[in-house]
This record gives C-alpha cells, structure tokens and sequence, in this order.
C-alpha cells in the first residue's frame, strides 16, 4: 500500500515572470487540479509553499491569498518555508496528513520570484537568501549561497580529487537535458569549454556552475491511496523522508557527505521497500554543480567520491545507468525557491506516466527526488511509483 498518491501536476514555466505570486500558483494550481479532474470544492486543504515573499515582494500572509486565488477561500491552509526546500516539506506535510486519514485530498505546491520583477537586482537577492546562513556566525562573514556550496565542494575535492572539469560535466549534462524541456528557464546547451571559460562566481564555481534567480510555481494533488484508481494514471508515493543537520557549516564535521540526505534517503527507501539500486532515475537538487555531485553520493546513486566521476563518465546522462536531472535540474530548469521542491515531484510524475515527451526515461517505474534547503542542512527525499 502507498501512502498517498499524486493523481494531477502542474507547473508554469521557470524564468522571467511579471505576474504576482498568488496569480502565479494559481495557475500551476489549477493546472495540477484540471489535470487530477478535481473540482475545488473537492479539496480539503492547501499546503502551500514560499520562502522569501516577505523580503522580497513585502507580501506575508500569502497562504489565504494564494488559497482565494484558486477559489479555495475557506479551507484550511499551511504555509511552509524551509529555504529551498520549502515545497518539499509542504509535500512532506500533505502525504503525512492523508496517510493519517486527517485529509482525503490536498493541494500541496509551491511559488517564488527572484528575478528582478521583484524590484530586487541580482545582489540584493543575494543577501535575501544568504539571511538563510547562520545570522551571528556566517551572514556577518559575507557568507553567501554560492560560497556555501563552494565550501562543501573545495571540501570534497580535497578528499577525492574531484575536478572543475567533471563539475563542468554536470552543467553540460543538465543544459542538454533543460534544452528538451519546455518550462525549463534555459533552453540552450553549453560545453565543458564554455563552462571553464565562465567568469568565477565563488571558486570553484563559475558562471555556468550555478543555479538562476527564477520565477515560477508548481502544484500537485495528493490524495488517499484508496481513492487513486478513481483517477486516471495514478503515481504512488512509496516514501517521503526528511532530516536536518547541524547548523553553521563550522561545526560540521564531514561537510562533503550532506549527512541529513543520507538520513532522509535511509527513511524514504526504508519506506518504499526499495534502495538506491531501485531508482530508474533521480530528481536532485543542484543548485551548484557541486551539489549534485554531493546528492548523488549521499542518495547511494553512486559510490562516495565517484559523483564527479559519474558525470564525467555520462553515467548520470539520461541514457545512462544512473539518469539525473532529466528536467534539467535546478541548472538549466531554474530554481524559484518555494516551487523547486514540488516541481521536482511534477517531473517524477511525468516520467512514471510516461509523459515526459523528448526526455523520458525509458521504461520508469521508479524515481527519488532530492530537495535541500540552506546548507543542506533541511533535506526531503521522496520516492515516486508508477501504479501497477
Ligand atoms: N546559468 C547560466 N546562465 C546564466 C546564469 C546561470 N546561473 N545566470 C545568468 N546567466 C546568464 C544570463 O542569461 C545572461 O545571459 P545573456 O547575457 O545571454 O542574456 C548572463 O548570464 C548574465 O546574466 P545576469 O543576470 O547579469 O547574471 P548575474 O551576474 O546577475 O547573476 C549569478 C549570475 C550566477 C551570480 C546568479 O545567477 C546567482 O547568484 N545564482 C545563484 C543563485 C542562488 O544562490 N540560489 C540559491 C541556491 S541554494
């Protein structure tokens, strides 16, 4: 038996958007509802995901304003916000809640804008998100987002000799697979040249080695296992796991191996009755392309220390025998904050019903997702099912 199941998905595309943040969910929402043939006045409660519209835009109390976008005034409504993973956690919350029984059908999704749309340039969004590193420790130190990731990936190529041109193998893999997406905020493919050749944003990391600032939403319907087959093509969620880490990135004491995913991996595999070796492909969350090098190890895609290796070997392309980020990952995909966790669950989705068009995994009956947030320090991993 599933804990729940995802019975409709919808997203907007991830770019540049002049559209409000309620107008924006409310059309990944009523994109997932259409597609689940769920009316509103079937849904129970909306789990509702955004991290940074209070800085950003000035808006704060945007779950009962999303809500009464979608025509949804009335129920109850959670608000998550969990830095990056944000939507994951709100996707977390809505499996739970209908595997207790508390709620039959949940509308569960998530939106962000960090484009200049928001009236804030590329360095003030910075300090917006670095307010998600420690405030006494690191915020003080001038720590941002991209020297986070840098931390832990210098640490990791010190223990593993991992390189900037496997790293650059990574974005070329992810702008391949983002240029047969769709929705995906770059469309264009790059080389390992042009990657090395990219001005440095925090070393090792250059231009191309980073996620965008993006605008966009996505939304899911979740409901009770024995309600799915009422639906047309139903996706299990096998499993749903979620962990935190120590806080700042000093006190860490393996910074490379992303201990909280290892812990979220374990519970969300243990609770599928399936491990790694299972995964027909993964959804992670690559920020930087040292994060997915991270996430593939700490999922046991790959051997520890093999990530960059992987990439650079093609195992992780999408005819490979480990396909990561077919969506384009937060690299090519974007990445608008509060809908990164859920649109990752719409990309598992599409693929376990084969309806991923140019860059379906072959044959998919089983896919992970991995949604961090901060300094990895929040993670949620899911795993997804095609219904027998
Ligand atoms: N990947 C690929 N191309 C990118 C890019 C990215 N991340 N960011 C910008 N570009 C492109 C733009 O499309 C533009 O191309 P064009 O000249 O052909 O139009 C060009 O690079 C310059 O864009 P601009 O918006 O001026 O870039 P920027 O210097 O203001 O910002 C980064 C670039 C990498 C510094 C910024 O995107 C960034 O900080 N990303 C990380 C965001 C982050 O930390 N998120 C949280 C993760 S936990």
């Amino acid at each position: 038996m599933a804990r729940a199941a995802v019975v409709g998905a919808g997203m907007t595309t991830f770019g540049v958007h002049d559209t409000p943040l309620q107008e924006l969910f409310a059309a990944a929402a009523l994109e997932a509802l259409d597609d689940a043939g769920v009316e509103t006045t079937d849904v129970e409660a909306l789990y509702f995901g955004n991290a940074m519209g209070g800085q950003a835009e000035n808006d704060t109390h945007l779950g009962p304003t999303a809500a009464s976008h979608v025509g949804l005034a009335g129920i109850p409504v959670q608000r998550y916000e969990d830095a990056c993973a944000t939507s994951a956690n709100a996707f977390k919350n809505a499996v739970q809640a209908v595997d207790a029984g508390i709620h039959d059908v949940v509308l569960v999704g998530g939106v962000e804008r960090c484009t200049p749309e928001t009236g804030k340039d590329t360095a003030a969004m910075t300090r917006i998100f670095a307010s998600a590193a420690h405030r006494q420790y690191e915020q003080p130190a001038g720590l941002t987002f991209p020297g986070v990731f840098a931390l832990l990936t210098k640490r990791h190529m010190h223990e593993y000799g991992t390189t900037e041109e496997q790293l650059a193998h990574v974005a070329v893999k992810n702008h391949g697979n983002g240029a047969l997406n769709p929705r995906a905020h770059f469309g264009r493919e790059t080389s390992v040249e042009a990657v090395l050749d990219g001005p440095v944003v925090a070393d090792p990391f250059r231009l191309m080695d980073c996620c965008p600032f993006s605008d966009g939403a996505s939304a899911v319907v979740v409901v009770a296992d024995d309600l799915a087959d009422s639906h047309d093509a139903p996706v299990d969620v096998a499993g749903v796991g979620h962990a935190t880490g120590v806080v700042p990135i000093a006190d860490k004491a393996t910074p490379h191996v992303t201990k909280p995913a290892r812990d979220a991996a374990a519970a969300a595999y243990e609770q599928a009755g399936a491990g790694a070796d299972a995964m027909d492909f993964a959804e992670v969350h690559d920020c930087f392309t040292g994060a997915e090098v991270l996430a593939s190890e700490a999922l046991g895609l790959v051997e520890d220390g093999q990530g960059g290796v992987a990439a650079a070997d093609g195992r992780t392309a999408r005819d490979g025998d480990v396909p990561i980020n077919p969506s384009g990952g937060l690299k090519a995909k974007g990445h608008p904050i509060g809908a990164t966790g859920t649109a990752q669950i719409v990309e598992l989705a599409e693929h376990l019903r084969g309806e991923a068009g140019e860059r379906q995994i072959a044959d998919a009956e089983r896919a992970v997702a991995h949604n961090l947030g901060g300094d990895a320090a929040t993670t949620v991993v899911s795993v997804m099912e095609a219904r027998p």
